[in-house]
């Protein structure tokens, strides 16, 4: 298993489980010696006490180095350069790395999210050339991509319906039989490496642009001077339309990352998705403007920083965004409230003006914002003397 983080681990962990022997290549030397000492550095529910229970049984361990194998999945990360196309600098190194042990017969498994045809035009490529050996005879590839969400990836590792896209149907067939001993087969669905790609992508993309709809057609309906959420809601009482939640824009490092690898592939006939990219990008610039438009005077509290509720995950979160730019762009002492985390993250400590305080002290403050969902805030009444702005529909 190539890269042992928030996907490759459970995924070592579960094919552990089933009694595969199971060797964890990273190159992150410290997670490598954590995990060898008995201990796991990532957190996900549920991660250590399984890691303690799946250990004991000597089928996992971890290193930095490649090792021989039947079976190789790529687990790494995949994310966007400045320039919005994907980075495949990790996927091309881990590739490089299982070259140098590949033998004729092997199974490769892409899990990481990655643009269409990496298997076909990245993946095949460097192996021919490093090895000699061919995907069509010599060994296997496929695409396996995984849909998890933090928080959950442990029962969602079994219950997703689950993609097996090899590049041979020899290939297809092997993969769908390796994941047949961990998950219930009603799960597994057979497909060309192509297609598992795309799916993959179309799924996020499909999100991305409804809520990029959902969040123009709020600010329609403010124009208009009704509430959005109230219209939608009935809208879809229509039995063919969903309209999906408006908000302060798309965080996390799916949704506003797996388009643009569509987009970098046919860039001259996806003007919809790139719109509904720079939509949601806008947002949190909109949802500012509003907070210091309307502030009244004096400390400004921000209920949220996660990138959706109930997660202390604030990684490409529009709420941290947010935050930023309102201590940036006002004086006032900016009050944080974000009950899953214990210090300001890495992007707020600089501001002088800003503190993490408890929802209690923050619903002293005359200017109450909530910019995430999280249930702790359903308690809190819209109605109050100072000014309660609410961007996720969370008050009550
Ligand atoms: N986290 C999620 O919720 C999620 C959900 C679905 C899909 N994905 C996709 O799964 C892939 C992995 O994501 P993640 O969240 O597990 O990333 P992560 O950052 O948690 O873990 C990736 C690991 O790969 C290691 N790594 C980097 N280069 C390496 C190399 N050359 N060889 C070996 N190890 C290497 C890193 O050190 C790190 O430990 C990405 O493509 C991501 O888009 C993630």
């Amino acid at each position: 298993m190539y890269g042992l983080g928030y996907i490759g681990l459970p995924t070592s962990l579960e094919f552990a489980h089933a009694g595969y022997r199971v060797v964890g290549v990273d190159v992150n030397q410290r997670a490598v010696d954590m995990l060898n000492a008995g201990e796991v550095h990532i957190f996900e529910e549920g991660l250590a006490e399984w890691y303690t229970e799946v250990r004991s049984a000597g089928l996992f361990s971890a290193t930095t180095e490649p090792v021989p194998a039947d079976v190789f999945f790529i687990a790494v990360p995949t994310p966007i350069k400045p320039d919005k196309t994907a980075e495949m600098e990790y996927v091309e190194s881990a590739t490089r790395s299982i070259a140098k042990v590949l033998q004729p017969g092997n199974l490769v498994i892409l899990v990481s999210t990655s643009p269409p045809r990496t298997c076909l035009d990245l993946i095949a490529p460097i192996l021919k050339e490093a090895t000699g050996l061919d995907h069509e005879t010599d060994y296997d590839l496929v695409h396996c991509p995984e849909r998890v969400i933090p928080g959950a990836i442990l029962k969602e590792f079994k219950e997703n319906d689950r993609i097996v896209g090899g590049t041979t149907d020899r290939a297809t067939q092997r993969a769908y039989d390796l994941y047949a001993s961990v998950v219930d087969t009603s799960k597994l669905h057979r497909t060309d490496s192509v297609t598992a790609e795309m799916c993959k992508l179309m799924e996020n993309t499909f999100r991305d642009v409804n809520i990029a709809l959902a969040n123009e057609m709020a600010k329609v309906c403010e124009r208009m001077g009704i509430d959005p959420r109230g219209a939608m809601k009935l809208a879809n009482l229509h039995p063919r339309v969903n309209y999906l939640a408006p908000g302060i824009g798309v965080g996390g490092h799916c949704i506003p990352i797996d388009p643009w690898f569509i987009i970098e592939k046919a860039p001259d006939i996806t003007p919809l998705m790139k719109a509904a990219r720079s939509v949601n990008d806008q947002r949190p610039h909109e949802v500012v403007e509003q907070i210091l438009d309307e502030a009244a005077v004096g400390p400004i509290a921000i209920l949220g920083l996660a990138f959706k509720p109930n997660v202390d995950d604030l990684r490409e979160s529009p709420a941290v965004e947010i935050a930023v730019l309102v201590a940036q762009h006002d004086d006032a002492e900016i009050l944080i409230c974000e009950p899953f985390i214990h210090e300001l993250p890495e992007e707020l400590v600089e501001y002088t003006n800003v503190r993490l305080v408890s929802l209690e002290e923050a619903l002293t403050a005359p200017t109450v914002v909530a910019l995430v969902a999280h249930d702790a805030f359903r308690s809190v009444s819209r109605q109050a003397d100072g000014k309660r702005l609410d961007f996720v529909g969370v008050f009550a």
